[in-house]
């Protein structure tokens, strides 16, 4: 786990530029940021040319060390809007170790009048920003940012990205040189795209011939204001003397583009399959959006409120690196969302309910930054949550309730995504290069790619039959607001969880039935929630009279959530299963082999599932990483955890350990 990860420590000139204490560094050249930046990174990389030369349904990635005020970010954007056709996205891939503060890049990027309409954009996604991968979609997704918050030199191993053109800023290196490395460069070169560029303010002999050795071949160039020379260059290969970089093993390798007609089937409306509709979408996809019932949002994901809770991990699971990735990405999605009805970021308090429980707070305290989460005691959460409790906990500032079938219907009312209701597929035929939707023996849709989003129903397709996933059964309660529970101020949560009102309603959750198939609410699970919020607060149980209710009166409902085996969601590109054990059958002997086996891919076939209780922070994002697989994109979460999630993770475990 990363130690806790200070924004940047900032002093501001008279001019109010901003000037790093720890770097002992300006941001910018004092003479103007503005042609400092266009000339050094923008032109350097020929960015006019390229960004004017991409096709329709082209892209370019930027990547950067060091994004500070985001300025390069800014005048690159500002370029592609001027230069590029419609239809034609950016990807900006930036490394930083010490963001700034939302008002600190508020007030830097005040100096920049011109770029007000970018940065505004920018502003208003830079929230939750937390270690690790960040993704923000910007300008309906023409324009994706990918945000790694910490070090360089442990972000970019594990970032899988083609890089086009590198912007290599930070501070002087004189200034700074624990980044300036050969390992750092040996990173941009494992990294680079064939034809990549890259420039950067500095003409130190010692970096350019670094970064020659690197692979890449650097020229001095004339500087600007007060630097004589910077350098510029291109990438021209991995050095013969050095030892490749190890390639993706082949079942978790990157499929065959598609590069056949943009059209996808989403099967499934629910949080998964809108995610997956709107960022195949955003990327200029036509997707067909199929829902056996006659709305989005009628199963898992139709509770009134569910909670944006993050159960982390201190030690940096994949998991725990998902939810943190996860959750910055759908706090940022709902900012566009209408807070009060659609959402509320009022907050989550996780009560230390025993000493068990207050132990994993303290030890998560430790490892993760104030403003993601932090120990209140209990006067302190009494005040936060507004109701009488017997516990402090652990209080999520950001997190807060979602009513989930308003985040489904904002994604499934994108351009370019066509919903397509009573569509119950039952049967899915690859005739061609076509994926055939069968009911029966209707033909419902087709297209070259297709999507399974239907949570635990996607083990009815013989292609994806084989998935570890499990249905759990789950019932809320809803609760009539009082004037008494208007006070709740924040979600509470113990073993279940309550949220402040919706529309005059609190939702209470949720039971657990490991069993059931049957959905009709019923009273002991009712009675059974009652006694969570109980262990929640017995003032609220006052407060909303809860003691009074008629419990066979209670309304609520229940749905499955589908958990996979372990318990991470499942999503990528999916194998034929019977053909992968074949061609990776060494590894039953000896799981140290890697058969030169192409991965039997089962052509654009993916999946989006398995989000378990926590749908609302790992769907959004699954979403992004899924178009990623498909797009040839930069993964919006590092490797490993990418590969944590991948559909063929179980087979593989399987064939090495028979499980
Ligand atoms: C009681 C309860 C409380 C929860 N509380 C929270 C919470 O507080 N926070 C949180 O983050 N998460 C919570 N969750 C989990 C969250 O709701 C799920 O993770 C999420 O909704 C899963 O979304 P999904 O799209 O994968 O599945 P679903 O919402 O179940 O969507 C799947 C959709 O696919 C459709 N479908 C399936 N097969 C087919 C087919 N063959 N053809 C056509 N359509 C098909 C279904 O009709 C359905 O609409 C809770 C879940 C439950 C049950
Ligand atoms: C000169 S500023 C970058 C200016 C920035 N590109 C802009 O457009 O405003 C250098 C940035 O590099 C970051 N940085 C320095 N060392 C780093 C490292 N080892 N890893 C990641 N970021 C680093 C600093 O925190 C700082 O924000």
């Amino acid at each position: 786990m990363n130690p806790e990860l200070p924004n940047a420590q900032l002093d501001w000139d008279d001019q109010g530029r901003p000037y790093s204490r720890v770097f002992d560094d300006v941001y910018f050249s004092d003479l103007s940021g503005l042609d400092e930046t266009r000339y050094v990174f923008i032109e350097q990389n020929r960015l006019k040319e390229r960004f004017a030369a991409l096709p329709a349904d082209g892209r370019l990635v930027i990547g950067e060390t060091g994004f500070g005020t985001g300025l390069n970010f800014l005048c690159a954007w500002q370029l592609f809007e001027e230069q590029a056709v419609a239809g034609a996205r950016l990807h900006f891939v930036s490394v930083e170790k010490y963001p700034l503060t939302a008002p600190d890049l508020k007030r830097a990027l005040a100096l920049w009048p011109e770029l007000k309409p970018f940065a505004d954009q920018l502003l208003a996604q830079y929230v939750a920003i937390h270690q690790g991968f960040q993704r923000l979609v910007m300008d309906n997704g023409r324009v994706t940012l990918t945000l790694l918050i910490g070090d360089a030199l442990e972000q970019l191993p594990q970032l899988d990205a083609q890089i086009d053109a590198w912007f290599l800023d930070g501070f002087a290196p004189a200034k700074n040189p624990d980044m300036w490395t050969a390992e750092l460069f040996a990173e941009l070169a494992r990294l680079a795209a064939p034809d990549s560029t890259i420039s950067t303010f500095t003409s130190t002999g010692w970096v350019r011939r670094l970064l020659n050795a690197a692979g890449f071949k650097m020229k001095r160039t004339p500087g600007i204001g007060h630097k004589w020379e910077i350098l510029r260059g291109a990438f021209v290969g991995w050095p013969a003397e050095t030892p490749a970089p190890m390639p993706a093993k082949p079942w978790f390798a990157r499929p065959a583009p598609n590069n056949g007609e943009r059209h996808a089937l989403v099967i499934g409306a629910g949080l998964a399959g809108c995610a997956s509709a709107a960022s195949l979408a955003a990327r200029g996809w036509q997707v067909s959006l199929m829902e056996r019932h006659a709305d989005i949002a009628q199963e898992a994901s139709g509770n009134p409120q569910g909670v944006l809770y993050l159960k982390l991990s201190a030690h940096g699971t994949a998991l725990s690196q998902l939810i943190v990735s996860g959750f910055g990405h759908t706090r940022r999605v709902l900012e566009q969302l209408h807070r009060g009805v659609d959402w509320d970021g009022c907050g989550v308090l996780q009560l230390a309910f025993n000493a068990k429980e207050a132990e994993r707070q303290a030890q998560l305290a430790a490892a993760f930054p104030a403003d993601l989460l932090h120990i209140l005691d209990q006067a302190q959460a009494e005040t936060r949550a507004g109701i009488a409790l017997a516990h402090g906990g652990l209080f999520y500032p950001e997190g807060g309730w979602v009513h989930p079938p308003a985040l489904c219907q904002w994604q499934a009312s994108r351009p370019n995504v066509q919903l397509l209701t009573h569509r119950d597929v039952l049967e899915l035929r690859k005739v061609d290069d076509q994926w055939q939707a069968w009911d029966g023996d209707t033909l419902l849709a087709s297209a070259p790619v297709v999507v399974l989003a239907g949570a635990a129903e996607i083990k009815r397709f013989a292609q994806s039959a084989d998935l570890p996933l499990k249905r759990i059964r789950g019932q809320i309660t809803r609760l009539a607001q009082t004037n008494e529970s208007q006070s709740l101020a924040t979600v509470v949560c113990a073993e279940g969880y309550v949220a402040p009102a919706r529309l005059g309603e609190h939702t209470l959750g949720a039971s657990f039935d490991f069993t059931s198939d049957d959905l009709t609410p019923t009273t002991a699970e009712h009675l059974g929630n009652l006694q969570l919020l109980e262990e929640i607060s017995s003032d609220l149980v006052t407060r909303l009279h809860a003691d009074q209710l008629d419990a066979d009166q209670l309304q609520g409902r229940a749905a499955f959530r589908c958990t996979s085996s372990d318990y991470l969601p499942i999503v990528g590109p999916l194998a034929d299963g019977q053909a992968f054990n074949q061609a990776y059958a060494a590894l039953s002997k000896d799981a140290r082999q890697v058969p030169d086996v192409q991965c039997p891919w089962l052509d654009g076939l993916y999946v989006n599932s398995g989000h378990g209780s926590r749908g609302l922070i790992t769907a959004p994002l699954s979403g992004e990483l899924l178009a990623a697989w498909l797009e040839n994109e930069p993964l919006p979460l590092p490797r490993s955890v990418a590969e944590a999630c991948h559909p063929n993770r179980f087979a593989l475990r399987r064939l090495i350990r028979g499980v």
